[in-house]
This record gives C-alpha cells, sequence and structure tokens, in this order.
C-alpha cells in the first residue's frame, strides 16, 4: 500500500474549504492508502492565539475528522505535537532550506505583506520546514492537499532531494494529490479571494459547525454576477463557478450535468439547490459530532494514533541523526 500524509492547521474552526480540499478526500483515501492525518497544532502557534480557543479548536478539530468518516481503525490520527520527532527533524529541515526560498512561499508573502521585520515571528518563516518534516517523516509518496498548499509541498520535495543528495538516498520525494474538483474554494462573498477561517468577515465563509439556517443565508447571499445564467467559467463567473464546484464535489455530479440541468433557470434556484447539498452534509457531519464529544473517542483516538506514528517517526529520526553525524553510538 502507497503511504500519504496530511494535516489541517485549525486555527479557527474547520471551513467547507478545509472539508472539500482535504478531509473529504482523506476519507476516501483511507481504504486504499496507508494514511497518516494530524493536527498540525505546531503550525497553529507560529501566530498568537488565545491558549483556550486553541484547545477547543483542537478539540473539534478531531471530532470533526472522526464525525466527517476517518475511521481509526482504517488511518492514523495524532497530534502533531505528541510525536515529538516532527520538531526535531523541523529544525533539521530548517538548517536544510535557504533564506531566499523560504522568503519565496506565497504563504508567507500573503501573511506578512502588511506587517513590518519586528512584528513577523521567525516562527511563520520557518513554517514550510516544519511542514516538510510531517511529510518526510513517515515517506509519505502521497500528500492530499488543497491547492493553496502546493508550494509548501513542492519545496518539501526540494529539501528531500537536497538532503537525498548531501547525505545519500534517505527520504522519499512525496508527490501533492490536489482534486480536480474544488482544490480551491473561494470566498462566497468575494470569489477572487480563498474560502478561509481567517476571512476577516465570515459571511463568504461557510464553517462546519455553522447553524444550517447561518449556512443557507450565505450561500443565499453569495456574490454572483450579471450574466443571469448558471455557467462554468472561473474568469467571467467566478462566484456561480464556485458555487458550481461546491455543489458538484459535494453531490458527485458533474459540472457539465448540472449546467444543463439549470439552462434557462436564475440564480434563486441554484442557489437553493446549493445550499440544500451543503446544509444536507452539514446536517449529517454535526449529528455525529455531537455524539462523538460525548463519548471518549477522541482520548483513546489520539493515543493510539500517537504510539503508532511514534514507532515510524522515531526510527526515521534515527536515520537522519545517523547520515548526518548528529548522534554518537
Ligand atoms: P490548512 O489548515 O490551511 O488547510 C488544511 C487543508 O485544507 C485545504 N484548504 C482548502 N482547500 C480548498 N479550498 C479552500 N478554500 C481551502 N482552504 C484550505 C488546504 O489546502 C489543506 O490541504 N500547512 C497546512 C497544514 C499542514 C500540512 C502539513 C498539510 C502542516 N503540515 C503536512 C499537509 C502535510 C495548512 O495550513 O493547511
Amino acid at each position: 500500500m502507497k503511504r500519504m500524509v496530511s494535516g489541517i492547521k485549525p486555527t479557527g474552526e474547520l471551513t467547507l474549504g478545509n472539508y472539500i480540499g482535504a478531509l473529504r478526500n482523506f476519507v476516501k483515501y483511507q481504504d486504499d492508502y496507508e494514511l497518516y492525518v494530524f493536527i498540525a497544532n505546531l503550525h497553529c502557534i507560529t501566530v498568537p492565539i488565545e491558549p483556550k480557543e486553541l484547545r477547543k479548536n483542537l478539540k473539534d478539530a478531531i471530532a470533526l475528522y472522526l464525525a466527517c468518516g476517518l475511521d481509526p481503525e482504517k488511518c492514523t490520527i495524532f497530534l502533531q505535537s505528541d510525536v515529538y520527532e516532527h520538531a526535531q527533524l523541523g529544525w533539521i529541515m530548517t538548517c536544510m532550506s535557504y533564506m531566499g526560498e523560504l522568503g519565496r512561499m506565497t504563504q508567507f508573502k500573503e501573511k506578512t505583506s502588511n506587517a513590518t521585520n519586528e512584528s513577523i515571528s521567525t516562527g511563520l518563516f520557518v513554517y514550510p520546514p516544519l511542514m516538510a518534516a510531517d511529510i518526510l517523516l513517515y515517506d509519505a509518496d502521497y500528500v492530499p492537499v488543497g491547492e493553496d498548499q502546493k508550494q509548501h509541498v513542492e519545496l518539501t520535495r526540494d529539501l528531500a532531494q537536497r538532503f537525498n543528495n548531501r547525505y545519500s538516498e534517505t527520504f522519499v520525494v512525496p508527490e501533492p494529490l490536489i482534486a480536480k474538483v474544488g482544490a480551491r474554494i473561494m470566498s462566497l462573498s468575494d470569489p477572487s479571494k480563498k474560502m478561509s477561517k481567517s476571512e476577516e468577515s465570515n459571511k463568504g465563509c461557510i464553517y462546519l459547525l455553522d447553524d444550517l439556517k447561518v449556512a443557507r443565508k450565505k450561500i443565499m447571499s453569495a456574490v454572483t454576477d450579471m450574466e443571469g445564467r448558471v455557467n462554468y467559467d472561473k474568469e467571467k463567473q467566478p462566484g456561480v463557478s464556485n458555487l458550481l464546484e461546491i455543489m458538484s464535489s459535494l453531490s458527485g455530479e458533474s459540472i457539465d450535468s448540472i449546467v444543463a440541468r439549470y439552462e434557462g433557470k436564475g440564480y434563486g434556484e441554484f442557489k437553493k439547490e446549493v445550499a440544500d447539498v451543503v446544509c444536507r452534509e452539514l446536517e449529517k457531519i454535526q449529528n455525529r459530532y455531537n455524539e462523538i464529544l460525548r463519548g471518549s473517542l477522541i482520548k483513546d483516538t489520539l493515543k493510539q494514533g500517537a504510539e503508532k506514528a511514534h514507532h515510524i517517526a522515531f526510527r526515521k529520526l534515527k536515520k537522519v541523526q545517523r547520515k548526518m553525524g548528529i548522534d554518537i553510538f
């Protein structure tokens, strides 16, 4: 079985973008791949966050992993900070990376565009080498992610090759796995921007734990255009195309088929069906989430997951230390 690793950084509540671009795919892959999924809590602290809020987000994220259908019997689910090897290989990867390449990361540039060097955390700068470590520790063949993480996975590939060239073959060079539909879900209020948990107003972002009425309202007031026909054209009709991607990825119906069904019909009717599809999915997830919070599944899953992940990560890190000469015996 090929191996897969991926993570989510719950600095806020998980979004429909996280679900369509990542989580839902993890659930599909767990049957055919050896899958390791973690909560990237060390990545969460690259920006200031209240401990109480962070702890709640982490617990919610694990509950949502399980509620969305990840099965701890089929995949390994763990908290990044429970497997100490991530931080050590993260440091090693930091030492393998160059200021220039980290400075070119678009996410770093976006997140720091309005800040001065005095206020940017170095954690934000060395975020990608830690992400490389998350992946390389497990010799992952594939990394299922949304479009926005592609550049980070490409850096991971460069770092793996650099290490292999310098110290001999050690790491598997991973490939990003990006779905054709839904890899970049856009904001409902500004379809030129990614749907994101850090969005200023949350009108454009659907959270997996949104009240269903609120989620429906956000979709019904999604920004569209003056063209007046349901059509997939990301340039001219970004809002409608985004709604088509959301509906197609959740219902499994192709975009062409949805477009054909809506020929001659208006946006109101279309949005209503998108809202029905989204709310049906959210309702299923939320019912399961509430059941999970009441039981002990979260604790058991994390304990078992950390043990399994540690077993692999420990051996890999020892090998790396030996190759680099930072061990003695
Ligand atoms: P994060 O937490 O920003 O996002 C988690 C996953 O959700 C995807 N995603 C989206 N997909 C489609 N449309 C959107 N609007 C959308 N928003 C988010 C992301 O592409 C991602 O797959 N750095 C990572 C976490 C991480 C990681 C890793 C991922 C840390 N170590 C190792 C993979 C492997 C992050 O911040 O993702």
